[in-house]
């Protein structure tokens, strides 16, 4: 547990470090669970956005884009079930006067006894060696499977609780289980109380005529309102998609894990209009695609898992989650939900008018089914960024720093350094700077010895490095160093844009 807060602090602090991420308004002790994207930040984020935009959207010859608004008409909420249902089991405690998310603390006592089933695991592997089938060992041990049926009973009652609504069953589970104050380590709880996580905010500028709104919660309902409007105009045929990226806001009661849970952050969604009846298999499909998506970018299967929900939202037919090993264990990363026709009934019912589609093949009108597909940019930051950051010992003795962003993702492809900073050497660099920025973002770097800048660059996740020494200036050739291999190859300058494009290609990737 502690290596594990150690490395969250890591990336917390190198996160800063190289301009990836800052408090937001950190000169006046920043803001609760709200963040700045940096310079290098920013782009990482813009890669991971178009990754997931050009994947889905570009890709994909029946979901098309849209931008809606933050501010939405206020009915958008009641209709959507939020003003009604969007809320948190929140529990104080009396001595600490600390607030938690009641559901979150029983599922953190329940990560502690996963913590004790992957000890098993480990404990197990170290004693078979290579023999070792961890699935098999997982199915059959007494031990392991104790663990997994206390935590498959604790959660099944919490689901259901949550689903009655019985937050007096809520808070006897906490005590039953004997959960303490994470901080304080005191047992004396409030009762749970539901709390409405949507911001309000008002529209006009006089108090008597102004107009509450809430700042949107989830980018989804942008799509649905819009549903007809692009069918019609897009000349849309069942099944197809909307996509959206955009900001989304919520006053979340536990807002710590850095940008894994803030107030305001980023959503990529995709709402895929089905007919009536066949929103299982989409709902499967989806689950599969995006599961794919994400291995992709090669950060190792084991990392991800899939959570079927047992607490359906209020929207769903059937809900699962792509769980990321995150710094401080699983966690949900991805959501994809089969909203039936919640949505867009609802729409029709507040609004008073008709949102179905007519069916050419079946001769008839019907409101959709949805499957969504719901993936925070933020969440995928931090997993991305965490999974990256790695110390290596090398041959030598030393140690370095290196952040193995996925090349296609990585804010900078190419770091251009002259070795020393006379003999013409800066003048033919600069020069490649400008032929490379045409297809990507590269930089000049001319300070420090060029070991120094090799573990700079690393450390910023640049995956690779072009040297401009003496012999360039002979025979126009440059040596090409490898971010994660730390291999360096001479090659010519006329080469350079084939070398950078094959490790950014995202044909490479998304293949
Ligand atoms: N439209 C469905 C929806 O909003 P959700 O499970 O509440 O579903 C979808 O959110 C995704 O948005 C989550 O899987 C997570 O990645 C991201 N997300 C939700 N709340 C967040 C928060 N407070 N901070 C960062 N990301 C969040």
């Amino acid at each position: 547990m502690a290596k594990q807060e150690d490395q969250f602090k890591k990336v917390i602090s190198h996160a800063k470090e190289y301009g990836y991420i800052f408090q937001s308004s950190e000169i006046y002790d920043g803001l609760s669970a709200v963040y700045d994207y940096a310079q290098n930040g920013v782009e990482l984020k813009k890669n991971i956005r178009d990754y997931w935009w050009k994947s889905m959207v570009q890709m994909h010859e029946n979901i098309v884009g849209i931008d809606a608004s933050i501010l939405m008409h206020p009915t958008t909420w009641k209709a959507s079930g939020h003003v009604d249902a969007f809320n948190d089991p929140l529990i104080d405690n009396k001595d600490s006067k600390k607030r938690y998310r009641a559901d979150v603390l029983v599922e953190d006592y329940c990560a502690k006894i996963e913590n004790k089933i992957e000890k098993e695991v480990k404990k197990a592997e170290k004693r078979f060696g290579e023999a070792f089938n961890k699935e098999e060992f997982k199915s059959t041990n007494g031990r392991v499977l104790g663990y997994q049926e206390k935590i498959d009973t604790i959660l099944k009652r919490l689901g259901k609780s949550l689903e009655n609504e019985d937050l007096v069953d809520v808070k006897a589970l906490i005590e039953e289980l004997e959960i303490a104050d994470p901080l304080t380590g005191s047992k004396n709880w409030t009762e749970v109380k539901q709390f409405n996580l949507m911001f309000g905010t008002k529209l006009g500028a006089s108090a008597e005529s102004a107009m509450d709104l809430y700042l949107r919660p989830e980018t989804a309902q942008g799509i649905f309102v819009n549903f007809l409007n692009v069918q019609k105009t897009g000349r849309m045929k069942i099944p197809f998609g909307i996509a959206q990226t955009g900001k989304a806001f919520r006053n979340e009661i536990v807002a710590r894990q850095f940008i894994f849970r803030m107030r305001e952050f980023e959503q990529m969604e995709m709402q895929f209009f089905v007919k009536p009846g066949t929103q299982k298999e989409w709902y499967e499909q989806w689950k599969e695609t995006r599961l794919k998506w994400h291995l992709s970018l090669g950060m190792g299967a084991d990392n991800y898992r899939f959570h079927d929900h047992e607490k359906l939202a209020h929207y769903a037919d059937a809900a699962a989650d792509i769980e990321f090993k995150f710094p401080f264990g699983f966690k949900e990363l991805e959501g994809i939900h089969s909203r039936t026709d919640f949505d867009l009934k609802a729409h029709e019912e507040h609004s008073g008018k008709k949102i179905q589609y007519f069916d050419p093949e079946e001769n008839k009108n019907y409101v959709p089914y949805v499957v969504e597909t719901s993936i925070g940019l933020d969440r995928m930051f931090l997993a991305v960024f965490s999974n990256s950051l790695q110390e290596e010992e090398l041959e030598n003795g030393t140690t370095r720093t290196v952040l193995k962003l996925p090349a296609v993702l990585a804010p900078t492809k190419a770091a251009i350094l002259p070795l020393v900073k006379k003999d013409g050497l800066p003048e033919i660099a600069r020069k490649i700077v400008d032929d490379l920025k045409w297809s990507f973002n590269v930089s000049y770097d001319d300070k420090d010895a060029v070991g120094r800048r090799y573990r700079r660059q690393d450390a910023a996740g640049t995956p690779i490095c072009i040297t401009v020494d003496h012999d360039t200036i002979k025979d126009n050739t440059v040596t090409v160093r490898d971010r994660d291999t730390m291999e360096q190859k001479r090659v010519l300058i006329s080469e350079l844009k084939t070398i950078v494009s094959e490790k950014v290609d995202l044909q490479n990737w998304l293949k």
